[in-house]
């Protein structure tokens, strides 16, 4: 289901118009994105509390497109079944997250989605090298997490392109790397000549003018 080391474009549904999340989608693929990138906030791991499963049900009804759902909670190992039950297809947990984060990654493989591993911008990348053999994707952070429509933090790009090297060097070589904050095509060019190859955008999608030009963009195809 992951195109290893393709380019792909996650939107984050965070910025769009909840009141119409069926139409928000149909524009997302219109536009061409290739993922639909679903933030899960509990007020505990992050301050602000977002949407969760049932919200996520009636988005599975409206897309056929893979569902990244980006757990940022405090206890995955006791959401990721939930969410894989509503219809995500990636599942990504946080290396902060108080849980024994190997077992959770590798339950969720066993549930017949993909696991992938966030970590947060102040989190050394080198803390994410062990558990490369139980994941398909690792999720750098390129803002804090917690709010939609923060400015790219640019250091990260040199976690991205650690990440890319170490991969690369260790028998990871179809490792996807995502980032995921305040990422517009300027931000998304950066992370991408470091080594980024999953691109999630929220507001520099949804406020676009053209967001298939957007999407385009990302997808280095302009
Ligand atoms: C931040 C979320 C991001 C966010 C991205 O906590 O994980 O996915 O929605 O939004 P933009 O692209 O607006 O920074
Ligand atoms: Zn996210």
């Amino acid at each position: 289901m992951i195109i290893i080391n393709d380019i792909i474009v996650s939107v984050s549904l965070l910025a769009s118009d909840m009141t119409k999340m069926a139409e928000e989608i149909r524009r997302c693929e219109n536009a061409g994105v290739d993922w639909i990138h679903y933030d899960v906030m509990d007020g505990h791991f992050v301050e602000q509390i977002s949407y969760g499963t049932q919200i996520l049900k009636s988005v599975r009804k409206c897309t056929d497109r893979p569902l990244d759902v980006h757990l940022m909670v405090e206890r995955p190992d006791q959401q990721a079944e939930y969410f894989a039950e509503a219809g995500a297809d990636i599942i990504d947990i946080h290396i902060e997250s108080p849980c024994d984060t190997a077992a959770c990654l590798k339950r969720i493989r066993e549930m017949g989605k993909s696991p992938a591993l966030a970590i947060k911008p102040k989190t050394p990348i080198e803390e994410a090298y062990p558990y490369l053999p139980l994941c398909d994707m690792v999720l750098v952070m390129t803002v804090e997490p917690g709010y939609g429509g923060q400015g790219f933090i640019a250091e990260m790009t040199a976690k991205v392109k650690s990440l890319r090297e170490y991969a690369d060097n260790n028998g990871f070589p179809s490792l996807n790397i995502q980032v995921d904050g305040g990422i517009n095509e300027k931000t998304g060019a950066q992370a991408k000549r470091a080594g980024a190859n999953v691109f999630v955008a929220g507001t520099g999608l949804f406020n676009a003018n053209d967001m298939k030009a957007v999407n385009s963009a990302l997808k280095g195809t302009l």
